[in-house]
């Protein structure tokens, strides 16, 4: 049987199919692999956000904050919680990501006094790492940033990381799975040996929330943060959600002193008094609209439920990279990513020295072919997001067979070496 009626048999077979007809395709639609960048649109959402316009924002305007608007960020984090393992009042939906890190990321270097050492890794997201820096410098001329090094650029292991943390160390901040090869770490076991040595541990679950069954309290989590606009399909620029285990949230103090954090916001009062529990970590008023925007997406996660969209993920994931050692190793692609399913998130990087070119060759291609659309990390990277609610086997398959065929024809070569302002 041929790879692409194999691929077809799958999506017959596939449990999660009748998912990705409640997701908007425009006409031409391309086959769409950067569910690891920004979520597609689900169908809900366009109904829901017009109800939120006209009824709520619309008729009901400002009597909206207390028919649901003031306690939207909890709910939704409630909503989320159970997807990510966490407890319905330990998450948090505020600010973007690299904000929520910072917030955390301040609380634990308070609660660990006396501690000057902050540890990451090298496959960490570029904005973890400067806030980090920025933090450390705000700090203090003692604080530092300590980068563990990846061998192969793709994994780490525990061992480098052990050594790097030490009683020094107050803070250990890891993407769970890497953004450019998708390498996922165990949760469960760098929280225990950074706890042997008393440090804390903030986990960035922007790749992992939605793509794969997160446990944060099983794994005894501290502190967590994430965006909701990849797997989560909150939409550009959606809010993010942060965690703070019920152990942490009394002692760990906000940077941001808002009123939405305030015990009594509506008391107007003069001098602050945090919040009890999660609310402490809000700042001021959420961008509602967007905000709502995330609920429908949560809802269908609900419906398809995390233990199926990781079984899926994972079959696809493979699927894609059988296709890709069958079709495009010979043609000089490398695989980007780890090989054991429980070493990789919902992506898969392939790496080729003309990944550039070949990336705007399979997003703008030639007459009447259909578009494919990966997205591109410096400096050889192109990833290739799988979203188990509506990528199909099909997809991925005549996402490999394009790619070996502008390989092979040398399509790329038409296209500019100048990169676009986001690639
Ligand atoms: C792993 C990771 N962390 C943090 C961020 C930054 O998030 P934001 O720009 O929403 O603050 C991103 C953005 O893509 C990311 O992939």
């Amino acid at each position: 049987m041929n790879r692409y009626q194999q691929a077809l048999d799958l999506d017959a077979q596939d449990p999660l199919k009748h998912l990705q007809s409640r997701f908007f395709f425009g006409c031409d639609a391309p086959i769409y692999l950067d569910g690891n960048s920004l979520g597609m649109l689900p169908r809900d959402t366009v109904s829901h956000l017009q109800q939120v316009i006209t009824r709520q924002w619309g008729e009901r305007l400002i009597r909206s904050w207390n028919e649901g608007w003031y306690e939207l960020s909890a709910r939704l984090g409630s909503l989320l919680a159970p997807l990510i393992g966490a407890g319905e009042d330990e998450v948090i939906f505020s600010d973007s990501t690299t904000v929520n890190l910072y917030k955390l990321a301040f609380g634990a270097l308070q609660i660990r006094p006396g501690r000057k050492k902050i540890v990451t890794d090298d496959l960490n997201f570029p904005t973890d790492i400067y806030i980090l820096e920025g933090l450390a410098r705000q700090m203090g001329r003692e604080y530092r940033v300590e980068l563990a090094g990846s061998r192969d650029g793709m994994t780490m292991d525990e061992q480098t990381l052990d050594s790097l943390i030490d009683t020094d160390t107050a803070l250990v901040l890891l993407s769970h799975t890497a953004f450019k090869s998708g390498f996922l770490y165990d949760m469960e076991s760098v929280t225990e040996l950074a706890r042997r040595k008393g440090a804390l541990v903030l986990w960035d679950l922007s790749h992992s929330a939605g793509a794969l069954p997160v446990r944060l309290n099983d794994a005894g989590a501290d502190l967590a943060a994430g965006c909701s606009y990849k797997y989560l399909n909150g939409g550009p620029g959606a809010p993010a959600f942060l965690y703070v285990s019920s152990a942490l949230q009394q002692q760990l103090p906000s940077p941001i002193w808002g009123w939405f954090s305030e015990a009594d916001p509506f008391g107007f009062s003069l001098s602050y008094r945090p919040a009890a529990g999660i609310r402490k970590f809000l700042t001021g008023t959420p961008p509602v609209l967007s905000l709502s925007a995330v609920e429908p997406a949560l809802k269908l996660l609900h419906e398809a439920g995390m233990d199926a969209i990781r079984t899926k993920s994972l079959k696809q994931t493979q699927f894609l990279l059988d296709t890709a050692d069958e079709l495009l190793v010979r043609l000089g692609c490398t695989v980007g990513t780890p090989r054991e399913a429980h070493r990789r998130g919902s992506h898969i990087s392939l790496r080729h020295p003309e990944a550039y070119r070949i990336c705007r060759a399979l997003i703008n291609p030639a007459g009447d072919r259909q578009a494919v659309i990966p997205d591109f990390r410096e400096s050889d990277t192109i990833r290739f997001g799988i979203a188990p609610l509506y990528t199909r086997f099909s997809d991925v398959c005549r996402a490999m067979e394009r790619t070996a065929e502008i390989i092979s024809t040398e399509e790329f070569a038409r296209h500019s070496l100048d990169r676009d302002g986001v690639t």
